[in-house]
């Protein structure tokens, strides 16, 4: 376990924080917090409700300006940045989105299109392609006509989604993404992210509810409790019962998931906690 380093050592890191802090009115969230992305991985943020990871995802998507300290992006602060060229790089999926009025699925993922154009040429052939192959990567090539705001909720989340994808970003921070999908939905979009990650090399930073899931498909973990990096690495490396009962108060068993050897967290729960 490491607090406050760069994860893999001196590995190259095209993203990072450097002693943020972040506060909303006078109440501090991130206090002075330092951490590196690794280039080329997928990285999942996991912790308890309202320890951070979103404002830590805002913060590194130059959403909310830190008090203090610095993100930078390629080298060089982000807050420098135009907005297009932070936007030509890192694509965020918020954990909340608010659809605007009488917006289709196709002009909504075509948003994701704009960092991308230029002064003059305003719609290119690249650009039809790029949201129709976002759409169909989430199955929503069939509903790209109808309105955001008449779709299920997971429909409508897979379209926030293509917007990201449709952005083809090297760096992807996706807050929660699987929030609101069926199950085989959810495990459709994971196994997208791992073939962005492993196919197209696209860095993925992802906050997951589902231990489970994020010990299957992370390669580095990145665990926060109150504002704070309490661990980063494998989840080979981190994971135990006891580190589940640091991180949540939790109690549990920690079993060798039979499908893909990682590891397997099995809550105990009052009603069960005698055996
Ligand atoms: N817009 C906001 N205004 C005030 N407080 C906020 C706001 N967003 C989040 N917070 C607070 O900041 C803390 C961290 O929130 P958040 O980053 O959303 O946590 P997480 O994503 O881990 O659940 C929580 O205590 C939350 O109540
Ligand atoms: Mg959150």
């Amino acid at each position: 376990m490491s607090c406050d380093s760069a994860p893999f050592g001196s590995l190259p890191s095209r993203l990072g924080a450097r002693r943020i802090t972040v506060a909303y009115r006078d109440r501090v969230v991130l206090d002075q917090l330092s951490l590196d992305i690794p280039d080329g991985a997928f990285t999942v943020i996991i912790g308890a409700n309202g320890c951070g990871k979103s404002t830590l995802l805002r913060a590194l998507a130059r959403i909310v300006a830190p008090a203090g300290g610095s993100v930078l992006l390629d080298g060089a602060e982000i807050a420098g940045y135009h907005t297009k060229e932070v936007a030509r790089r890192l694509g965020l999926l918020p954990q909340d989105s608010v659809v605007p009025d009488d917006i289709t699925v196709f002009d909504l993922v075509s948003r994701g299109r704009y960092p991308h154009q230029e002064f003059l040429r305003r719609w290119s052939a690249a650009d039809d392609r790029a949201v129709a192959e976002a759409l169909a990567a989430t199955g929503l090539g069939e509903l790209a006509d109808r309105f955001v705001d008449e779709l299920s909720g997971g429909q409508r989340q897979r379209a926030w989604i293509s917007l990201v994808l449709a952005q083809q970003t090297p760096l992807m921070l996706l807050d929660e993404p699987t929030r609101a999908l069926d199950i085989a939905h959810q495990i459709e979009l994971l196994d997208l992210m791992g073939r962005l990650n492993r196919d197209h090399g696209r860095t993925l930073v992802a906050v997951l509810h589902d231990l489970n899931q994020a010990f299957r498909y992370a390669d580095h973990l990145i665990a926060m409790r109150n504002g704070a990096i309490v661990a980063q690495g494998t989840p080979a490396e981190l994971v135990s019962a006891a580190f589940i009962e640091q991180l949540f108060g939790l109690r549990s068993v920690v079993i060798d998931d039979p499908v893909s050897g990682r590891p397997l967290v099995i809550p105990v729960g009052e009603a069960h906690s005698g055996t």
